[in-house]
């Protein structure tokens, strides 16, 4: 994955499991270690096993992305285990449903705490690292949440849309740099963090599917772990700023 020198080093926020897993599978094979961000390393270790017998190096550390001083410790443990970050993915996330005349103060904050403010302080301590090699990918889990709006959900709506310009400020910023930094914004994919929000769907999955996503099948993992793999790529540095929708075709630009 990195010709003439090592692997490159990669972090996945929220990586124990859902999407997050998929992504450390799929940028293991593609030839970087990885090291797995989560709040809840519960179920962790069968994950650092298969990391392992891809023929990556994998570690695990116990961090709330919301939590500065957890991002920095986990940081500095993984430039000691593993060496230099060169690939971050900000895909750890929350996405609670309330009404927005039943938003209070603390939920608002909440999620923006980790969708958001969790994503800036992530980057921020580990792109020093990207700036030094003078390489760097991050890729950032949006929502077509934010794309198309969603009701019951806008402080979440919000907290990606703040990642989606996130993305687009931090790319034009470190571009000299020769880092990229894009967002893949999924919808439907199935995940706990789906079947938390399955009955609130209108007709229940199977209808929502079936109004909703042409493609006609809820998402995969591995379908949003292809689409970060390849803006992760050493072949993908003359893309960035992008949003690249992974939805079934929920929601067309
Ligand atoms: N599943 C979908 O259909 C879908 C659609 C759009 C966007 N997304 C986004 O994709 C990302 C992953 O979603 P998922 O469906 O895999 O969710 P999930 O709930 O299955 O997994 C999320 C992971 O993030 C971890 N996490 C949560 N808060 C954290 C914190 N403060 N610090 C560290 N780790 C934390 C959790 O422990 C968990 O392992 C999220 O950002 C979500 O908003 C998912």
């Amino acid at each position: 994955m990195n010709p003439g020198s090592g692997a490159r080093v990669a972090v996945v926020t929220g990586g124990a499991r859902g999407l997050g897993a998929a992504i450390c599978r799929a940028l293991a094979a593609q030839g970087a270690d990885v090291a797995v961000w989560d709040r809840d390393l519960a179920g962790a270790e069968p994950l650092l096993a298969e990391l392992a017998e891809l023929g990556r190096r994998a570690s695990a550390q116990q961090v709330d992305v919301a939590d500065p001083r957890s991002v920095v410790a986990a940081a500095n443990e993984v430039r000691e285990r593993l060496g230099p970050v060169g690939i971050l993915v900000n895909n750890a996330g929350i996405s609670p449903q309330k009404p927005f005349l039943e938003l209070a103060e603390e939920d608002w904050d909440g999620v923006l705490a980790v969708n958001l403010k969790g994503a800036f302080f992530c980057t921020r301590a580990l792109v020093e690292d990207m700036i030094a090699a003078r390489w760097g990918r991050v890729v950032n889990i949006s929502s077509s949440s934010a794309q198309s709006g969603t009701p019951g959900m806008v402080h979440y709506a919000a907290s990606k849309g703040g990642v989606i310009a996130f993305t687009k400020a931090l790319a034009r910023e470190l571009a000299p740099h020769g880092i990229t930094v894009n967002n893949v914004a999924p919808s439907t994919v199935l995940t706990d963090g789906l079947r938390s929000v399955e009955a609130s769907l209108p007709g229940g999955l199977e209808g929502y599917v079936a109004q909703n996503i042409p493609v006609g099948r809820t998402g995969q993992p591995e379908d949003i772990a292809h689409a970060v793999a390849f803006l992760a790529h050493e072949a993908s540095g003359y893309i960035t700023g992008v949003t690249l929708s992974v939805n079934g075709g929920r929601y067309m630009l």
